[in-house]
């Protein structure tokens, strides 16, 4: 029996998959090393995986549906963790096709496979731009978000929605996972802490979106994968949608000045206007996580940003290719 991980060469998905391998569990990972950064990043980020008898590697596009069916004919898998995507609010505005054919489309083959090999346990990797600008004070689970203010924030709301329909039609136990901002080594090179970090490095400008009020609720690498192994343990109602946030939303200019902190380092800030499909704030109302997975944030902000600098410095040779 194993767990299949999409996405498994990824930030979030490699991260879970030495998290399980550690716990003894059998893994089958599926990526198709997608070009939205360097495939020598990912390459470095399954490597010791790769090294574990216990783990098992496609390189796979979500979207072959051919090469889809040869995993599941070659394994026993009895429960997915969906987290292949193509990720990115900005890039989805410039190529929402893209993003359809992954996120929805390639979601869909995914959830076809398991409907044809009779798998009934899927976790999948949402996340909280399905919220869109909401105005309330905290983002919980029972808000109505029919309103996503980019293609990729629309591709998740779908694909909740789909997941629904499976696990109503095809008895599938599902639970959606609405990831808050997640951070922490081998965070992806676009996302803004990754970026500031290495900009504020090479003593070059930082772009500043807005005033810096924008506040985002920041989640350190490992609350997120023991969140993610706590939903996949969990099966006591046949489908959920879960919060998982750090709980302490931080302000632009604040996660700037922790950035400058740890790097010892100043930040040249160059002023611009929003961009269109970012929301003013995210904050996640984790209490439905801490009641149904026991989940809780271990890792506050300054203590995640002081570890993601000691790694960033420490690797930074294998991104600046
Ligand atoms: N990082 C965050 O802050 C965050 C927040 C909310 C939600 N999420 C979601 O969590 C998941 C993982 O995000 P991440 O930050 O680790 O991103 P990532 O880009 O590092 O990982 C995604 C992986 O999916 C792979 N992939 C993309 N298209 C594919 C395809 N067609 N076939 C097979 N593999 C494909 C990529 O090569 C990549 O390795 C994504 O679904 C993302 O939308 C992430």
């Amino acid at each position: 029996m194993a767990i299949l991980i999409t996405g498994a060469a990824g930030f979030i998905g490699s991260s879970l998959c030495e998290e399980l391998l550690n716990r003894g569990k059998n893994i089958i990972g599926i990526d198709n090393f997608d070009a939205f950064y360097a495939r020598e990043i990912k390459e470095s980020n399954i490597k010791n995986c790769l090294k574990n008898k216990n783990f098992k590697f496609y390189e796979a596009d979500l979207t072959d549906i051919d090469a889809l069916k040869e995993v599941f004919a070659q394994n026993q898998i009895d429960q997915v963790i969906h987290l292949a995507a193509k990720a990115g609010v900005r890039p989805s505005i410039e190529h929402p096709l893209d993003y359809c054919r992954t996120n929805v489309v390639g979601s869909l083959n995914i959830l076809e496979m398991m409907r044809q090999y009779n798998i009934k346990r899927l976790v999948f990797a949402s996340s909280s731009s399905v919220y869109g600008n909401c105005r309330a004070e905290i983002f919980s689970e029972d808000l109505k978000v029919s309103e996503p203010i980019s293609p990729y924030a629309a591709s998740k709301s779908a694909l909740e929605q789909f997941i629904y329909t499976y696990s109503k039609l095809f008895d599938i136990q599902a639970v959606c996972l609405r990831f808050f901002t997640v951070y922490g080594p081998r965070q992806r090179p676009d996302l803004a802490i990754h970026k500031f970090t290495r900009l504020i490095d090479e003593g070059k400008p930082i772009p500043m979106f807005g005033d810096g009020s924008t506040k985002r609720d920041y989640t350190y690498i490992d609350d997120i994968v023991s969140g993610v192994c706590a939903a996949a343990d969990y099966d006591q109602t046949p489908y959920e949608i879960i919060n998982l946030g750090g709980g302490e939303p931080v302000s632009l200019v604040r996660m700037i000045e922790v950035i400058e902190k740890h790097l010892g380092k100043k930040a040249i800030i160059n002023h611009l206007p929003m961009q269109p499909g970012d929301v003013d704030k995210t904050a996640a109302d984790i209490s439905k996580a801490g009641r149904l997975l026991w989940y809780k944030p271990h890792t506050n902000f300054e203590q995640g940003i002081e570890k993601f600098v000691a790694w960033y410095l420490a690797e930074k040779e294998t991104f600046e290719k």
